[in-house]
């Protein structure tokens, strides 16, 4: 398995990391089964980072990569890296109420958490949005004491911008930034990511695949169940999802030039935008983390990126990326 460093503090993670969200929420129903053999696959594969929310089916999630671990043999178990995003406030009903980074806060997140994954540490800790009454200093300050009694390995950061980034940053070391970024999400190209590189600081890529969007996998006839946030994203709707679909077929051609799948094409290009950039993929069955795999393998040259370029422009995706009351939760688009 190929390796890379999240920014200058940071731990080595496969070039690769698996994003367990949708084993437990936000994309419809999934199999437990199957979640937990893809998990065991991809510690197989040598996929050491594994990304959660303790928001991510209120806990669920946590208790799954717990069972998967205790389940793995042993050198997996110890190669393997947990990224926990907290601080979403839920309810019973599966709501978003907000969110919430007090110090206090932080650190009863924290040992909740501990508990579910069954482990003494979390390897990076981070607070999925920032909470608006409550200073960053603030709720990184409550991380680093907790990286201090040895509680978390390392500090990051989920969806901030540039400001935020140099706020925390001054604070403690800050290993990475969570973010989405993909051929059609490019807008940390223009401030956050030269000011992650200007500090140091390494992106986890997610919605690399735009939540299947542009994995090729996705047709205009795919019903949703009313729990997927993919029928409430913009990018899903309508006209917007023709659009987006027209992009993808343009991507197609590309990929059967090069004999590879369209997901693999996408996630090979953000894999090819720096060495301190992991892609977050999404898989939650063994086939979609089988053909995810292979985009280490694709190599895209010169010409390759540029015909890219031509088929999916920056800012060429129809919808913004988050229904419009969760893009005022970012402060990244801010
Ligand atoms: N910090 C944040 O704000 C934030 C937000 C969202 C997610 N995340 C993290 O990032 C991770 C990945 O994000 P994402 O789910 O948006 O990623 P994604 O990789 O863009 O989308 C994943 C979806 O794409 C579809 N897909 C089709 N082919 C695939 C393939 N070969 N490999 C993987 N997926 C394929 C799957 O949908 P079907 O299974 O329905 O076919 C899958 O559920 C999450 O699990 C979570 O840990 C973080």
């Amino acid at each position: 398995m190929q390796t890379r460093t999240l920014g200058t503090t940071g731990p080595q993670t496969s070039a690769l990391g698996l994003g367990c969200m949708g084993m437990s929420a936000l994309y419809g129903d999934s199999d437990r089964a199957e979640s937990i053999a893809t998990l065991h696959a991809a510690l197989e594969a040598g996929i050491t980072l594994l990304d959660t929310g303790d928001f991510y089916g209120m806990g669920h999630n946590e208790l799954l990569i717990n069972e998967a671990l205790r389940t793995a043999p042993a050198a997996a178990r110890e190669r393997a890296l947990t990224s926990v995003k907290f601080g979403a406030l839920r309810t019973v009903e599966g709501g978003f109420t907000g969110y919430d980074g007090r110090p206090n806060a932080v650190k009863n997140f924290a040992a909740y958490s501990l508990q579910r994954l069954g482990t003494d540490h979390i390897d990076i800790y981070r607070i999925a949005r920032i909470d608006p009454n409550v200073p960053i200093e603030e709720t990184v300050g409550a991380i680093a004491e907790l990286v201090e009694a040895g509680h978390v390995r390392h500090i990051g950061l989920s969806e901030v911008g540039a400001e935020t980034l140099r706020r925390a940053a001054a604070v403690a070391p800050i290993s990475d930034l969570q973010i989405e970024y993909s051929l059609v999400s490019r807008g940390i190209e223009e401030a956050i990511l030269p000011t992650a590189r200007e500090l140091g600081i390494g992106i986890t890529a997610y919605g690399v695949l735009s939540r299947g969007l542009i994995s090729g996998h996705f047709d205009r006839d795919r019903k949703l169940a009313p729990n997927d946030f993919r029928g409430m994203s913009p990018r899903f709707q309508g006209e917007n999802l023709d659009r987006n679909l027209d992009l993808v077929d343009a991507l197609r051609k590309i990929a059967e030039q090069k004999g590879v799948s369209v997901a693999q094409t996408a996630i090979a290009w953000v894999l090819s935008r720096g060495e301190d950039i992991v892609p977050l993929v999404g898989a939650r069955r063994r086939d979609r983390l089988a053909e995810a795999l292979g985009s280490l393998d694709v190599t895209l040259d010169a010409d390759d990126l540029a015909a890219i370029e031509r088929a999916i422009p920056a800012g060429a995706a129809a919808g913004d990326r988050y229904p419009a009351e969760q893009m005022a939760h970012l402060d990244s688009e801010r």
